[in-house]
């Protein structure tokens, strides 16, 4: 018998416990021997249910009962998630987790404390809800260099967007639609503004390429400025707006990663990834480019892969598992320098003078819209330095600018 406890009965942790108590019996033929959950850490009330005998709201007595071995810690955010992750993996338990705020700032730190403890500390969950990408970078894709990790990483905002595109529904409704699914962080300012996907390419980024980066170095830009007018736009230039989250390894050693809404060509696989899907494409020097795809998002995918961890951890509860990376450096993350193509979209009363200005700064562009009726041109550059663009930008008379990222 292994015993095991889950911290946190919310949107992830009751799929959880409803998983590995519903299922006792097919989770135990998986593991090779009897789960039993001891205990759920919880303050709310979940008397009325039938596993209710199992709630604790003392945390102090499951990092001292040592019969539990595992810990699946499923509450969200730093603190008091970072303390009783510690706690655990000090304790001698293995700790699996869906927390990817946790993963993002504490990752190194925590993998070397599991290390030192003989004990694992797994997170496939924290990326990709129900996806495997973290085991299969680190183990199926071990023989590669990765170069590069591009991906969707936040249900909730491809699923805004989405809806956007195909239903002109207005930003708002869409939000509310997600947070009913379930979807959406408690605070959707972390979805909406970038940082839920921000931490999700930092956990990538630091398995990748074997060194932590940290959320503060990832230049970060979420959906919000993102109207029914660029996404229009974004249709008559064969693309769809995307929330992307990329890391590169550069020549020199270090690595470029951001997240910002970027025009994708409908040439490009994930122009295509929708609703609550993410996407992942992981580029290997042997392999070529190499997509994983699902649910990102939602309580039975996200239980999924805590659940898988937890099995994975009773079968190795005396051996170690291959996640590890160093503690990050100051200067480790940087801007990559190159010439990129950009959507722009410029606004005046003055329609005529701003038809002459940007022939004049742009006179080789071709692929443009120029619509007279709202006095705005739209156009995609040709590959140019940003501090370029931005110089052009400034000869312009108008009354508004707007640019954005591409992916071709
Ligand atoms: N709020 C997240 C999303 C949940 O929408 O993708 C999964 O991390």
């Amino acid at each position: 018998m292994i015993y095991t406890a889950i911290l946190g009965h919310g949107t992830v942790g009751s799929g959880v416990a409803e998983i590995l108590i519903n299922r006792k019996r097919h989770v135990s033929e998986k593991a090779h021997d009897d789960l039993e959950v001891k205990y759920i850490l919880e303050l709310r009330d979940f008397s009325h249910l039938t596993y209710a005998e199992k709630f604790t709201k003392d945390f102090e007595k499951i990092v001292n009962d040592r019969d539990v071995k595992i810990v699946a810690e499923v509450m969200g955010g730093l603190n008091p998630a970072y303390d009783f992750v510690k706690r655990c993996l000090l304790a001698g338990k293995s700790v699996v987790t869906s927390n990817k705020e946790l993963v993002a700032a504490k990752g190194a730190e925590l993998l070397s404390i599991a290390a030192k403890n003989n004990v694992n500390f797994l997170f496939e969950a924290s990326v990709g809800g129900g996806i495997p990408i973290l085991r299969p970078m680190a183990q199926c894709l071990a023989a590669n260099d990765i170069n590069r990790v591009t991906g969707i990483l936040n249900g909730t905002t491809n699923y805004i967007l989405n809806k956007m595109i195909v239903d002109s529904m207005d930003f708002d409704t869409a939000l509310s639609l997600a947070k009913e699914k379930g979807f959406a962080e408690k605070d959707p300012t972390a979805d909406i503004e970038g940082h839920d996907a921000c931490r999700k390419i930092c956990i990538l980024a630091s398995l990748a390429f074997g060194k932590h980066v940290y959320p503060d170095q990832v230049k970060t830009e979420g959906i919000s400025n993102v109207t029914l007018d660029d996404v229009a736009y974004a249709e008559k230039f064969n693309c769809a707006i995307k929330l992307i989250a990329m890391a590169k390894k550069l020549p020199n050693g270090k690595i470029s990663a951001d997240v910002c809404p970027r025009l994708v060509s409908h040439d490009n696989i994930l122009s295509n990834v929708d609703g609550v899907f993410n996407a992942i494409v992981v580029r290997g020097d042997a392999t070529g480019d190499v997509m994983f795809y699902g649910k990102g998002a939602g309580k039975m995918p996200t239980a999924s892969a805590v659940v898988a961890d937890t099995i994975d951890c009773a079968k190795h509860l005396h051996a170690r598992k291959y996640f590890d990376w160093q503690e990050g450096e100051k200067d480790y993350v940087t801007d990559d320098g190159l010439r990129k193509r950009f959507y722009v979209l410029i606004k005046s009363h003055d329609f005529e003078r701003l038809l002459t200005d940007f022939g004049k700064a742009f006179p080789e562009n071709t692929w443009n819209i120029k619509n007279e009726f709202a006095g705005e041109i739209a156009f995609i550059t040709d590959e140019i330095y940003e501090n370029e663009l931005k110089a052009k930008l400034e000869t312009l008379k108008c009354d508004s600018i707007k640019t954005m990222n591409t992916l071709f």
